[in-house]
């Protein structure tokens, strides 16, 4: 079943996306060569809570952490760690904000340092595709149509999207209907409605989209080595059109 939800609920979880969005303009100015992404868990913790606000992901399923935080060909699901970042490397923070029961779910890459030509450009691609999957999430469209846009245009650009992982709806809980791959066919999937949220959070691979899973049971990697990014919003359906709850650009 999918819950739509009213408004108040949705400004609810714009406040929650204000302060994750915030974290993540900090995280920005923080992440460089030499910092590990222990440290970055432990600044997000003290933000958090700073903010009246707690990690979500924490207890969730048994992850252990506030933060997933994964390095280069880590698709997903990294753990923090106390390996410091080098020039170079890619990294994508990705966390669930709690506000007062409200949630929301955010991730972004960052390049640490300077990175090379084709990293930046698995970035800005991946980054892309979230907002052409948005772009899609209107009323009266179907969930199908946001993984198609996605896909059509990350294999155009000649990278791959991931399969084994996709975006959901979202509400009090983390995981709720309806799923959102991104992939998939035109004119598929359920009819969007007004009041559905949910996150669009394309992970695009440099190489082949398949992925293994770490012996930690949580982390996935890319089965050929080569890197994957992933940027992540949750967006509310209205009438006039996707509200990105999770936005940097309006705070
Ligand atoms: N933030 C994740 C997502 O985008 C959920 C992470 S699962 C957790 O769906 F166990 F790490 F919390
Ligand atoms: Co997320």
């Amino acid at each position: 079943m999918i819950v739509l939800k009213s408004q108040r609920e949705i400004e609810k979880m714009h406040e929650a996306g204000k302060v994750l969005a915030s974290v993540h303009k900090e995280l920005a100015k923080l992440i460089r060569p030499g910092i590990t992404t222990w440290e970055i868990e432990e600044f997000v913790d003290d933000y958090l809570k700073k903010h009246g606000a707690t990690p979500e992901q924490k207890g969730y399923k048994g992850y252990e952490y506030t933060t997933c935080a994964s390095i280069n060909d880590e698709i997903c699901h990294g753990f923090p760690r106390k390996k410091p970042l080098k020039e170079g490397d890619i990294v994508t923070i990705d966390m669930v904000v709690n506000l007062d029961g409200a949630l929301a779910d955010s991730a972004w890459t960052y390049a640490v340092g300077k990175v090379s030509e084709e990293n930046a450009r698995l970035m800005e691609v991946t980054k892309e595709a979230l907002y052409k999957g948005i772009e899609q999430a209107v009323v009266g469209n179907r969930i199908g149509d946001i993984g198609h846009a996605i896909q059509t245009y990350v294999e155009g650009e000649g990278f791959s999207v991931v399969r084994d992982f996709i975006g959901h709806g979202i509400g009090s809980t983390i995981h709720e209907k309806p799923d959102v791959p991104h992939f998939g066919l035109p004119g598929k999937g359920p009819r969007i409605k007004e009041g559905m949220v949910f996150t669009i959070e394309p992970m695009v691979n440099a190489g082949t989209y398949h992925s293994k899973m770490d012996g930690n049971g949580w982390t996935a990697r890319t089965v050929d080595g080569k890197n994957s990014a992933q940027y992540e919003h949750t967006i509310a359906i209205t009438k006039d059109g996707p509200m990105i709850l999770t936005s940097q650009e309006d705070i």
